[in-house]
């Protein structure tokens, strides 16, 4: 758990503690030899199950993937879809905010995930997606379309 100011958050929701929790244990499973900047994150179903995630880094840079894409890949490949909470932790002495990649792969499962980052001194804070990506792109930016590009349920 990081020793941070963010008891004030966790007072308010102490049900984001075990999601800190999972997302500290798995930051220290990152992969992430090029950035020495490992990320963890634990996204949290409707129905309470975590997924973690961390970032997995690649010798060609671009290739890497973020530890938010990471738990969201492994959530969907599980077969869960519906998200309420995510939670980001960093080394950073303060919080680290998802990256604009991730914002929008989340929001593809909805705007009212509550983002939740993690510093190991600093501050946490907590954010609904839709105000860390407003006016997003959506399934819903394609309306009218031929029903050839409705995505599959
Ligand atoms: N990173 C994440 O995992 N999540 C973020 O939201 C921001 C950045 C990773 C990608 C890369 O491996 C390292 O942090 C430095 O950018």
């Amino acid at each position: 758990m990081p020793q941070s100011k963010d008891a004030a958050l966790l007072r308010d929701r102490p049900d984001l503690a075990p999601l800190i929790e999972a997302a500290v244990a798995a930051r220290s499973r990152a992969y992430a030899p090029y950035s020495g900047f490992p990320v963890g994150a634990a996204l949290r179903t409707r129905d309470g199950r975590i997924y973690v995630g961390v970032n997995v880094e690649n010798a060609s840079f671009p290739v890497t993937i973020c530890a938010e894409r990471s738990a969201l890949v492994a959530a969907v490949s599980l077969g869960d879809r519906e998200f309420d909470e995510i939670v980001v932790v960093t080394d950073a002495a303060g919080p680290a905010a998802p990256c604009g990649l991730c914002r929008q792969m989340l929001a593809e499962f909805g705007l009212d995930l509550g983002v939740t980052a993690v510093g190991m001194e600093g501050p946490a804070w907590r954010l609904p997606l839709r105000d860390l990506l407003p006016v997003a792109f959506t399934a819903g930016s394609f309306e009218p379309r031929p029903t050839a590009f409705a995505p599959k349920a």
